[in-house]
């Protein structure tokens, strides 16, 4: 999982790589010419007669240069700019991103109407076609940030803000909260999986089915724990009686890669952990302590994790 900007898979984050390489250059450049610069007037050691109308002449063109250079950054950094906010396609693959404290809420737009599919945390794209975010924020305002794809983008409470990108390469890369949101606001990641289009249609469609049924006796007892106990309070399970929208909906929850918005691996011991003591991993998040009977652990685990 990548999380750099200087390392761009695509055109966006391209665009700023080059930027930033140029005002590298180019202050590296300045420093080294006014180091030189003081160097050698600290080696000289008498006045010349004619001191005074190059020292008029050799400031006069420092401001020049200085203007000039000031003039030259100030046109690349606008035409990264616009370059990196122009609307690629307006057919793009669109996805809602719902910031909340503390993970991110993902609901897919189809242009042809078909099943939902909100996921959480882990937002699949196809690999070199543009997708337009809708960023939203119901609660305090976040900034949504994956480095290696594209710069910052605030999600503003009662303001929509819309951003494109488009990744080239097909990986993980990792994403994070980049404005102060609260007290688990560095414990709010998210990653971008990008993979080829056929490979991501499949994920879609998938991910737009219910819930697998249980099958295993286990997997049956975790279920039936799951919709009668707190847990359907806040968690949907689409196919089943839970529907609540308040936490991350885990239709397929066993297919993401992390727990917690990119706090822990999704495996059965963290999984355990989480489950039974969310508040020491985690303190402040909504997910509550549970006073689960130990034998009850096991058939959630076992029904969660099978929700492929
Ligand atoms: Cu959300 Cu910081």
């Amino acid at each position: 999982v990548s999380f750099l900007a200087l390392s761009p898979v695509g055109p966006q984050a391209g665009r700023i790589n080059n930027l930033w390489w140029i005002l590298f250059w180019v202050c590296m450049a300045v420093f080294t010419a006014v180091s030189l610069a003081l160097f050698y007037s600290l080696m000289r050691r008498e006045r010349r007669a004619d001191d005074d109308r190059s020292l008029v002449r050799g400031v006069a063109g420092a401001s020049i240069l200085t203007t000039v250079i000031l003039l030259v950054l100030l046109t690349v950094s606008v035409s990264t700019g616009n370059g990196i906010h122009s609307v690629p396609d307006p057919n793009a693959l669109t996805i809602q991103v719902i910031g909340r404290q503390w993970w991110w809420e993902v609901h897919y737009r189809h242009p042809v109407p078909g099943p939902e599919v909100v996921t959480a945390n882990e937002i699949h794209v196809p690999v070199g076609k543009p997708v337009q975010l809708d960023l939203v924020s119901n609660d305090v305002i976040h900034s949504f940030w994956a480095p290696n794809i594209h710069g910052k983008k605030d999600l503003i409470p009662g303001h929509p803000n819309t951003t494109w990108f488009q990744v080239d390469r097909p990986g993980e890369y990792r994403g994070v909260c980049a404005e102060f949101c609260g007290v688990q606001h560095a414990h709010m990641a998210f990653l971008i999986v990008a993979e080829p289009e056929e490979k991501f249609r499949q994920w879609l469609e998938w991910q737009g089915k219910p819930a697998i049924a249980p099958v295993t006796e286990d997997q049956k007892k975790g279920h039936d724990l799951f919709v009668s106990g707190p847990c359907v309070m806040c968690h949907s399970i689409r196919g089943t009686e839970a529907g609540a929208q308040a936490a991350p909906d885990l239709t397929h929850f066993g297919s993401r890669r992390s727990i917690a918005a990119g706090t822990l691996p999704n495996t059965k011991g963290h999984l355990a952990g989480w489950i039974v003591d969310a508040q020491q991993v985690k303190p402040g998040a909504n997910m509550p302590t549970m006073n689960l009977a130990p034998s009850a652990i096991e058939p959630l685990l076992a029904y969660l994790e099978s929700l492929r």
